[in-house]
């Protein structure tokens, strides 16, 4: 759904750009103007100009502009829409309902009312850590490095194990089952009763990047299976659509975002001193995944634990990112350890020093190619240079290619121009399946 001019026109109206800019700026009286430090770039002496009369802003130092709109998109890291919507909310104007028929009403209701549950069982979890049968659980969680201004940061928290605190605490407030039910915070048994879905469990709520709380994620304390328990598929949360952390990554200044694939990777990298991390959350990375991370970055630094299994998987949605033109690199934790794990044991500078070491896409697929082939044999020497040769004729960037293409050459021993000659067969097939599709 986009926005009609009128609600646009509204939007812009009800917002004072000075107002608005204030927020984030301090700004003077300069004339009939206002002054402030420019948000967008480092400086001195105050060149950033607001207009009330206007209703605009413009930097003389780097030359940003625009109206209240483009600074919320822009200082706020937010699409066209998410701008508005943020700016409607501030002024008070309920753009969607005015603008929704009575189906699409009742459930954007089931939704607000699935969002109120679940902000309060995590309000309640995270009491519960905090309370005297908390005790154990908080202190695995300091033993496994996490301080208790992560553990807010986060809104950690801890299920009690009898499965009927969280049923009866939201019964009390006159939640009925059914929202409960919705929200997969509660589950039927076959008797008929109804109990707490997450029992005994270390808690993580899955916040999307309105703010929203939008499911959970629970762990074990000990060795019981499963050792992640996440909410079902609810109206508000699918799987593979979201990405754990994204509502503080979208804030970050960093000009990329780096995707790990656990809760406590995202956690301890955050505490480290990252602010630009998300989890995936165990699975491939998806289509939604890949589009909800374009709506803020076009770089990501994907680290993922480099088990076997999960490799093919991994390709999978590296693909998937290229193919969305995300500029993809790839960082690989040393022994088989997870970021987590890493972090921790050899620290932050560490780690900082990984993210300057990653892989493009390609140079990744070329190290795995030659972990798999054995270049002293001529079958796999052929093998090799046909799989790159088929990477290099989706790279669009001539530099680079030609960079790879020397590299090759020297890795198999056969001349550029062959390679060269290989890439365009392919870059031929390629065109010819286009005009088929
Ligand atoms: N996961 C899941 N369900 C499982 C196992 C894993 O949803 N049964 C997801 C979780 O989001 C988890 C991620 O996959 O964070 C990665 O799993 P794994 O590497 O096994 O766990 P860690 O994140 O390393 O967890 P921990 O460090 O707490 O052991
Ligand atoms: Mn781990």
């Amino acid at each position: 759904m986009s926005y009609s001019k009128d609600v646009i026109d509204r939007v812009i109206e009800e917002n004072d750009i000075v107002d608005v800019v204030s927020n984030y700026v301090s700004l003077k009286k300069s004339g009939k103007d206002f002054k402030g430090l420019c948000p967008f770039h480092h400086e001195k002496t105050p060149s950033f100009n607001v207009s009330q009369e206007k209703q605009l802003y413009h930097c003389f130092g780097c030359q940003a502009s625009g109206n209240v709109i483009t600074f919320v998109m822009n200082i706020e890291n937010v699409g066209f829409k998410e701008a508005v919507e943020f700016l409607a909310d501030r002024a008070g104007i309920e753009i969607e309902e005015e603008n929704l028929s009575g189906l699409e009403y009742q459930k954007k209701k089931l939704k607000d009312e699935i969002y109120e549950v679940n902000r309060l069982a995590a309000l309640f979890y995270h009491k519960y850590l905090y309370s005297k049968f908390g005790q154990a659980v908080l202190k695995y969680l300091y033993d496994r490095g996490i301080d208790d201004i992560t553990i807010k940061r986060f809104g950690l928290g801890f299920s009690p194990a009898n499965g009927l605190e969280l049923f009866n605490y939201l019964k009390r407030r006159n939640y009925s089952t059914e929202i409960l039910l919705k929200a997969g915070l509660i589950s039927k048994s076959n008797s008929g009763s109804y109990y707490d879905r997450f029992k005994n469990r270390v808690m993580f709520p899955i916040i999307d990047e309105k703010n929203n709380v939008i499911g959970f994620g629970g762990r074990v304390i000990d060795d019981a299976k499963p050792k992640y328990l996440n909410t079902p598929e609810t109206v508000v949360f699918k799987k593979g659509k979201t990405l754990y952390g994204i509502n503080y990554a979208k804030k970050s200044k960093e000009d990329m975002f780096i995707i790990v694939e656990g809760y406590m990777d995202a956690i301890a990298l955050y505490q480290s001193g990252l602010d630009n991390v998300v989890a995936s959350l165990g699975t491939a990375l998806t289509i939604e995944q890949g589009r909800l991370i374009k709506k803020y970055k076009n770089t990501v630094v994907i680290s993922y634990d480099a088990d076997e299994a999960g490799i093919e998987a991994t390709m999978r949605g590296l693909n998937l990112l290229d193919e969305l033109d995300l500029n993809v690199n790839i960082l690989t934790v040393p022994n088989g350890k997870d970021p987590d794990e890493f972090v921790r044991k050899e620290g932050f500078d560490a780690f900082k020093k990984l993210l300057q070491k990653t892989d493009t896409l390609i140079e990744y697929k070329i190290k795995k190619y030659k972990e798999d082939l054995d270049l002293e044999k001529p079958a796999d020497r052929i093998k090799y240079i046909k799989k790159v040769c088929k990477d290099l004729a989706t790279l669009k960037d001539e530099v680079k290619r030609d960079v790879y293409i020397s590299i090759v050459s020297k890795d198999a021993e056969i001349p550029e121009n062959t390679i060269r000659a290989e890439i365009d067969q392919f870059v031929k097939g390629f065109l010819q399946n286009n005009k088929k599709n």
